[in-house]
């Protein structure tokens, strides 16, 4: 059993984070502020004692999105872009990886979308200058928005792919259509040099996960937990060196599991799969990366040099350049 200063001097590490929605990472005073500023209604949000309120996943996902209609200009992307940054450099992470989603930012033009990558980068150099936190993004669909709207999304992807935007991506509702309806998209992506991953085997099953892999060829999995149900499947998975982006913390606040000790993260990282620890929508699910390193290290007795293998992991599987890849590990080696 750690003591409380050993379970400290963990919460204080510093972190990698691979799996952080852009918008899902807007404190709710945030888009409070921008609702007020702007006359938006948004009755049903908030649960009484500010924080956002949902019932499950799919009424989770609608309420993400009536909280994102605040998000109206570059400039409020910029303003998020900067509040985020600052929220997670006060948790130690030094290398972050967001998910951005054309649909929301310019609806799928690519003209627009250009303009809010633009200001989202302004605000993450001035990030990095304040804070030495490095973003990159990862442009993403989102799987109930359909196959066709994820291929202008993919155009966005396409046009802005290079050093800052490295990657290619889709969230969204797992239960709706299958992950090869969205090949085209992942091609499209994988031709113009960016690097995959996709939401699978947290609310699709193993299969979800199979498919993934298989059908549209991604390095990465968001979740990926349910692929506990097949041994084969982990198998794949630990052959391929797929790196899992684990979210202990949402997966037990939207009931995937009932509790940490019921997660799946230490018996995949004990099967040899590489697994890494992101906070998903950190102000939705209570959480912050401080609070998943607490959580796990009390579950799992996992001491200071498993987290340094797993940000060591993450750091490896980041979708940036190798330069910046190098800086990352240098300052994870620091410690
Ligand atoms: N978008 C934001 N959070 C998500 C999650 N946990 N799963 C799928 N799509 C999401
Ligand atoms: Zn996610």
């Amino acid at each position: 059993m750690m003591n409380e200063d050993e379970l400290h001097n963990i919460t204080r590490l510093p972190k990698v984070e691979l799996h952080l929605h852009h918008e899902g990472a807007a404190p709710p005073a945030f888009i409070r502020g921008l609702a007020q500023e702007k006359s938006v209604n948004l009755d049903g949000v908030f649960a009484p004692d500010g924080s956002y309120a949902f019932r499950d996943f799919v009424h989770f996902l609608s309420v993400y999105e009536a909280a994102t209609q605040v998000l109206r200009t570059p400039d409020d992307y910029a303003r998020l872009t900067t509040a985020l940054l600052e929220e997670c450099a006060a948790n130690d992470v030094i290398y972050l990886e967001s998910f951005i989603s054309p649909d929301f930012c310019g609806g799928g033009d690519v003209g627009a979308w250009r303009e809010y990558l633009h200001a989202i980068q302004e605000a993450a150099d001035a990030a990095e200058r304040d804070h030495g936190i490095i973003l990159r993004g990862i442009v993403t669909c989102i799987r109930h928005f359909g196959p066709e709207i994820a291929k202008a999304s993919a155009r966005c992807a396409v046009e802005t792919a290079g050093d800052w935007i490295v990657g290619f991506g889709m969230g969204g509702d797992e239960n709706k259509g299958e992950q090869k309806d969205f090949a085209y998209s992942f091609d499209m992506a994988r031709e113009a040099g960016l690097h995959l991953t996709t939401h699978a085997g947290e609310w699709g099953g193993a299969k979800s996960v199979r498919d993934a892999v298989q059908d549209l060829g991604v390095e990465r999995v968001g979740h990926g937990v349910q692929a506990i149900d097949d041994p084969a499947l982990v198998d794949l998975l630990v052959e391929k060196g797929i790196t899992l982006e684990v979210c202990p913390g949402s997966n037990v606040a939207l009931n995937v599991y009932p509790n940490l000790g019921a997660h799946p993260i230490e018996k995949l990282r004990q099967s040899g799969v590489k697994v890494t620890v992101s906070t998903d929508d950190p102000p939705f699910f209570h959480t912050t990366m401080r609070d998943e390193y607490f959580n796990l290290a009390r579950t799992f007795g996992w001491d200071a040099s498993v987290f340094k293998e797993i940000n060591e992991t993450a750091a490896n599987a980041a979708f940036c350049d190798d330069g910046t890849r190098k800086r990352v590990l240098e300052q994870l080696e620091r410690t």
